[in-house]
């Protein structure tokens, strides 16, 4: 089915899916290839977290707790930032929008093009979270499925803690449904088994972003 015609890159993508499904793994490398802004509300967060700025200090309370930040803030975040140059030609983003009200503010302001869902067991996510190391630089490890370097320094989240980590499950599937609806009904949805290897995974999202945008 031919379903848009755009230029290359012009393309806004949603990735969807419980913590550790694998979206900022695979945005990494769908931005790369479209050549598209990968916004990761998470990493804003985390950023201003690290700065001690306002924002950075509210968000912290909620981000160790598992809980999501109130619609307002990060409504406020992405308006910003969509406002920026480099997403004129598209965008990508990672974690955002993760309740009913984000999604409407979003229609409010950009069409989406795809919404990649990327659906993983429980056990698995919480063994890749757990496993979970980050450089300094955003590239993201496993210390079970891939393994950084000998020499190479990482850290890990301060919410990759087991129990956090059920707490955002919870918040997760207590939120999602709606969010699924209201994509289906747009004729946007797509999910995909993001149990499988890495490159199958990445071959299936690209499999389905250019097939249905030429
Ligand atoms: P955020 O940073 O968005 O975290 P998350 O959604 O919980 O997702 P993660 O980053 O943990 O997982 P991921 O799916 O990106 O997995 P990854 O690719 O790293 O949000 C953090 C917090 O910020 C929230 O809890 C909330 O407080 C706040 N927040 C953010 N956005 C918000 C919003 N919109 N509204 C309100 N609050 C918000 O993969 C995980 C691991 O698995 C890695 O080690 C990776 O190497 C490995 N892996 C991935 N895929 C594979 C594979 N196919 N095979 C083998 N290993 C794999």
């Amino acid at each position: 089915m031919v379903k848009f015609i755009f230029k290359e890159c012009d393309v806004n993508i949603i990735m969807m899916g419980a913590p550790g499904a694998g979206k900022g793994t695979h945005a990494k490398e769908i931005s790369k290839k479209y050549q598209i802004p990968h916004i990761s509300t998470g990493d804003i967060l985390r950023d201003e977290v690290k700065k001690s700025t306002k924002l950075g200090k509210t968000a912290k309370s909620y981000m160790d707790s598992g809980k999501l930040l109130p619609d307002d803030i990060i409504i406020e975040i992405i308006k910003y930032r969509l406002q920026r140059d480099d997403c004129k030609n598209g965008y990508l983003f990672d974690g955002f929008p993760r309740t009913i009200a984000q999604a409407e503010m979003l229609d409010t302001v950009s069409d989406p093009d795809f919404v990649i869902y990327l659906k993983c067991p429980d056990d698995l996510i919480i063994k890749r979270l757990t496993g979970r190391r980050i450089t300094k630089d955003g590239k993201i490890y496993n210390i079970y499925f891939d393994p950084p370097p000998q020499g190479v320094e990482v850290y890990q989240r301060d919410d990759d803690k087991e129990e956090t980590i059920r707490e955002r499950l919870r918040v997760f599937y207590d939120t999602f449904s709606p969010i699924m609806d209201f994509y289906k009904k747009k004729d946007i949805f797509y999910e995909i088994k993001g149990d499988d290897d890495r490159d199958v995974v990445l071959e299936q999202i690209f499999r389905i972003l250019d097939h249905n945008k030429t």
